[in-house]
This record gives structure tokens, C-alpha cells and sequence, in this order.
């Protein structure tokens, strides 16, 4: 019995070493295989091969795992954030994955700065491919108590940050008939929320303005998607009280808080060639949390 998984394990290995063009690692001699797998399943992963993208408030969060997950997947990966050390040690975490991405710090609110930065990505690397509109705050408070500087905080970032992105790079995009754009609305942008006015506004909005360009940019090859996250292990999620995270776990049917790495690969999917018939839509990725 054992000679035979033996066996069918060697003719495994084979088949995948010419499939994959593979080397076998020195100390592996056929076995232990598992090693083998892992290496198949690593140099599959390469899903980005030869695309530019820019990805907004990479730096941290769910933004910080979606840069990584792009390193991974062969992607040049170009980080535009605020804070400017938090996006270099991204950067340098990314670097390790795969050498060539980059840091700009970029106010996504300032459209002459967008556009400049767009600018030099597209002088530097030739084109970019995919938009990861991922940036993002909140500025909770109930109607009655929300002031209008907090009001329009969240509407700069939120909504004109992702206007002023898309603004600035579909032009690149159209030029060269392909585009990715993914924005990130939210599960409260679909059903609402306590206290959130603002936020809800915009990530109500960015599905809006989501559905508007994919019938605008269609035609020119560009594929416009929203993803709405339920509620994710964050800084922006720590920063609320535990009484509210375990609230939030318990109407979660999952029973948990979802991961940066769990909206990555939704971004990593959209942005992909296996997504090129998706476009116009939104997809929630919440431990089934809007059922
Ligand atoms: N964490 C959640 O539970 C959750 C749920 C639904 C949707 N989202 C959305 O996901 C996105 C990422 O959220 P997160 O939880 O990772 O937040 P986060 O606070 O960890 O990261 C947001 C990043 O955006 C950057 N940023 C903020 N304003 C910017 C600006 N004007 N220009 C450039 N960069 C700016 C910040 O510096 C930060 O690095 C946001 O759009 C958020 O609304 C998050």
C-alpha cells in the first residue's frame, strides 16, 4: 500500500516538474514531496505577471495586504499613502517578495497632486494597469452630533479621493485599452450604519460611481468593480471599543472578524485574468454578515 501512495506520489511530482518547469530543490530527492507541492503552488501564483498598479493607502490595513498579495502575484506594485514611514516599511516587506515597487506619498484629496503623481508612474514604469481605490477613513458620530468638518472629512477621502484617482489614471488606461479599477465600498454602504452618516454616504457612492464607469469605460476595455467588506481586523476596526468588535462578531454567521488577507484576494481576483467577464458589480466579502 505505501509503495504504491509511493509511486503515485513520484508520478505526481513528475507530471508537475514538467508541467511547471520546475527544479527539484537539492535536498529533495523525490521525497519529501510536500516540499515539491509547496513550491508548485508557490511559482502558480503569478497571476499579475507584467501589470502596474497603483494601490491607495497601501500603507497600512487591508491596503498593506493587498500590496503584499500583488508583490506575490508578480505585480509591480506602486503605494500611495500619507503616511509616508508606514508605506516605506510596506515597501521594504514587499521588496522582500519580489524586487520593483515603490512609495510615493500622495494626498489622494489633491487632484493636481494625483494627477502629477499618475504622471510620473506611468514616465517611470509606462503604463498603469490596475487602480486599487483602497483609502479610506471615518469620522463616526450620529447626525445630531456630527459636525460638518467631520461630514466633509469623510466626503474628501472617501468619495472625492476616488474621483480624483480614477480622474487622473483612466486616461492612461484608455490609451492603452486595458484598466483595472476596484473600489472599496463597505457592508455598511449597502445597508447602512449607526452613526455613520458620512462614511456610509461615500461607500454608498463609490458603488454608484462604480457602476457609472463600468458603463463609461466598457467599450475602452476597462473593468470597473466594488468590493463591500464586512468588518476586518484593522486599525480602523481596532480603534472602536471591544464591546462593539464582539457585537460585530457575533452578527457575523463566520463568527469572526474578516482579515486584510481575506479582501487582498478578492482585489488580487477583480484585478486578474480569471475576473475578465466581471464588471459593474459589487462584491461582498463579510463572513455572510449582510444575509
Ligand atoms: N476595516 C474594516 O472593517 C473595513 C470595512 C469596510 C470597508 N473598509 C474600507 O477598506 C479600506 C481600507 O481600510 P482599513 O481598515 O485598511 O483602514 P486603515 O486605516 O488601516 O488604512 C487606510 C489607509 O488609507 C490611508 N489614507 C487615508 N487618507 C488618505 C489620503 N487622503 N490619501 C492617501 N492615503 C490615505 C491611511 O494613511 C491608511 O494607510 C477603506 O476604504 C475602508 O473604508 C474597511
Amino acid at each position: 500500500m505505501l509503495y504504491y501512495s509511493f509511486l503515485i506520489d513520484s508520478v505526481c511530482i513528475l507530471y508537475y516538474k514538467s508541467a511547471f518547469n520546475l527544479t527539484l530543490p537539492e535536498n529533495n530527492k523525490l521525497y519529501p514531496y510536500c516540499n515539491l507541492r509547496e513550491q508548485v503552488k508557490a511559482e502558480k501564483m503569478n497571476r499579475l505577471s507584467g501589470r502596474v498598479a497603483v494601490i491607495t493607502g497601501g500603507a497600512s490595513g487591508i491596503g498593506k495586504a493587498a500590496v503584499l498579495k500583488f508583490a506575490q502575484e508578480g505585480a509591480r506594485v506602486v503605494i500611495w499613502d500619507l503616511q509616508t514611514e508606514k508605506g516605506k516599511e510596506t515597501l521594504a516587506e514587499a521588496e522582500k517578495i519580489s524586487p520593483g515597487h515603490d512609495f510615493m506619498e500622495v494626498n489622494t484629496t489633491q487632484l493636481a497632486a494625483v494627477e502629477a503623481a499618475a504622471a510620473a508612474v506611468v514616465e517611470k514604469y509606462g503604463q498603469i494597469d490596475i487602480l486599487i481605490n483602497n483609502a479610506g477613513i471615518t469620522r463616526d458620530a450620529t447626525l445630531a452630533k456630527m459636525t460638518a468638518e467631520q461630514w466633509q472629512q469623510v466626503i474628501d477621502v472617501n468619495l472625492t479621493g476616488v474621483f480624483n484617482c480614477a480622474k487622473a489614471i483612466t486616461p492612461f488606461m484608455v490609451e492603452k485599452g486595458y484598466g483595472r479599477i476596484i473600489n472599496t465600498s463597505s457592508v455598511v454602504g449597502l445597508y447602512g450604519n449607526f452613526g455613520q452618516t458620512n462614511y456610509v454616504a461615500t461607500k454608498a457612492g463609490v458603488i454608484g460611481m462604480t457602476k457609472t464607469w463600468a458603463r463609461e469605460f466598457g467599450k475602452k476595455g476597462i473593468l470597473v468593480n466594488a468590493v463591500a467588506p464586512g468588518f476586518i481586523a484593522t486599525d480602523m476596526v481596532a480603534a472602536m471599543p471591544e464591546k462593539v468588535i464582539e457585537m460585530m462578531k457575533s452578527k457575523t454567521p463566520l463568527n469572526r472578524l474578516g482579515t486584510p488577507e481575506d479582501i487582498a484576494n478578492i482585489y488580487c481576483f477583480l484585478a486578474s485574468d480569471e475576473a475578465s467577464y466581471i464588471s459593474g458589480t459589487c462584491i461582498s466579502v463579510d463572513g455572510a454578515l449582510s444575509l
